[in-house]
């Protein structure tokens, strides 16, 4: 089943399947995304809102945003998406 990762500020809207990590559909989707792991959920650079069904995070995650002091959003290469969701950054 398709869901979607819309970005409103981007006007994009990019295709997924139930499971997909958002920073893998939104890379392949050319849509500018922060990161400096390469999506190893190390460096953190790549933290968003996310509205909509996700898996929650693991505590890999956590210990990157906590390290980051970071109370929320989500990394982008750690969240699968569940459903249709909404996705904003700090710089678009
Ligand atoms: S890309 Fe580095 S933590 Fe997600």
């Amino acid at each position: 089943m398709v869901v979607w990762i819309r970005c409103e500020r981007l006007d994009r809207r990019v295709p997924a399947r139930s499971g997909d990590r958002i920073y893998e559909r939104l890379r392949a989707a050319q849509v500018p995304l922060a990161s400096s792991c390469d999506g190893s959920a190390i460096c953190g650079r790549c933290r968003v809102q996310v509205e909509g069904p996700v898996d929650p995070p693991g505590p890999a995650e956590l210990e990157v945003l906590d390290k980051q002091g970071h109370q929320q959003g989500r990394l982008a290469c750690c969240t699968r998406v569940r459903g249709d969701v909404t996705v904003s950054t700090t710089y678009w």
